[in-house]
């Protein structure tokens, strides 16, 4: 029986997975010590075992292993769906002596598993790391279905998230730009969007991570100088550092959107159906 095994980190996304499959989810116990270890058991029989989970925060990381290993004891196949991949940030060497957290991470979790997704991992290149299969979602579709009929155009924070703008434009059916940042001195940096009038339209802002919040806050502030009617903000993986979300609100964007890889109450895009055309 194929079935999902909803890791603590991923109920909403698990349960809408199994919607959009047809399939149910699995019976699992997943309990913490008082000493924090984890304990996991599954209380049935399953033959291929879909398990979603993320690598984030870092007591996620080891109920994963655990739900693979109790899972490669019994299942024939194990597909692992990691909404959002920690670590994926540290995808290379950027001073000596450091680790690739990314690429290690890869290497611990392919030892139990069939095939990987990853969904908008923070670099692509990211999959090339697992032996596996390994696959990366993009979730911009669903995002950009959201804003359909919203917004006039895409702005994305910086050029390595213009591509996304990029996409969701397409999708929606409005224009696209970014952010071009110009260091001034050392510890200014000036950001403006060149070719494009901002003035009145109605705009979002699109980033894969949404973390303290820094980016995304500078860049509604630099278009409400620039008189923007109305300001979205929305990205993948909304991390929501400190109170990350509400400080994004107050800098006055009308509405703050984010997806279900991580949970949170700004999950109003689900991901589920992006991953069904990979699984
Ligand atoms: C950076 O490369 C990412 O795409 C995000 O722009 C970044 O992680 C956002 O971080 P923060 O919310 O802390 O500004």
């Amino acid at each position: 029986m194929k079935k999902i095994i909803a890791g603590s980190s991923s109920p909403m996304l698990a349960k809408n997975l199994a919607k959009e499959l047809g399939i149910e989810i699995a019976d699992v116990s997943i309990k913490r010590f008082p000493d924090g270890e984890c304990y996991v058991k599954l209380n049935e029989e399953i033959e291929y075992a879909i398990i979603v989970q993320n690598t984030y925060p870092d007591e996620n990381i080891v109920e994963l292993f655990l739900l693979q290993d109790a899972a490669r004891r019994v299942a024939n196949r194990i597909d692992v769906i990691i909404p959002y991949y920690g670590y994926g940030r540290q995808d290379k060497i950027f001073e000596e002596g450091e680790a690739i957290s990314a690429e290690k991470m890869a290497k611990l979790i392919q030892q139990d598993a069939d095939k990987v997704i990853l969904i908008n991992p923070h670099k692509e290149h990211i999959i090339n790391f697992f032996d596996v299969e390994a696959k990366a979602c993009d979730a911009v579709p669903a995002v950009a279905e959201y804003f359909k009929g919203k917004v006039d155009a895409v702005i994305a924070p910086d050029k390595g998230a213009l591509y996304m703008a990029k996409k969701a434009a397409e999708i929606i059916g409005c224009e696209y730009n970014y952010f071009e940042k110009t260091r001034i001195s050392s510890n200014e940096v000036k950001m403006e969007i060149k070719d494009m009038e901002v003035e009145g339209k109605n705009l979002l802002i699109l980033d894969d991570i949404i973390s303290t919040g820094g980016t995304m806050r500078k860049a509604i502030e630099m278009l409400k100088q620039q008189r923007a009617a109305s300001i979205y903000a929305a990205c993948i993986h909304g991390l929501f550092i400190g109170n990350a979300d509400e400080r994004i609100l107050q800098a006055g964007c009308k509405e703050l959107v984010a997806t279900d890889t991580i949970e949170t109450a700004y999950s109003k895009v689900s991901v589920a159906r992006e991953i069904t055309k990979l699984l």
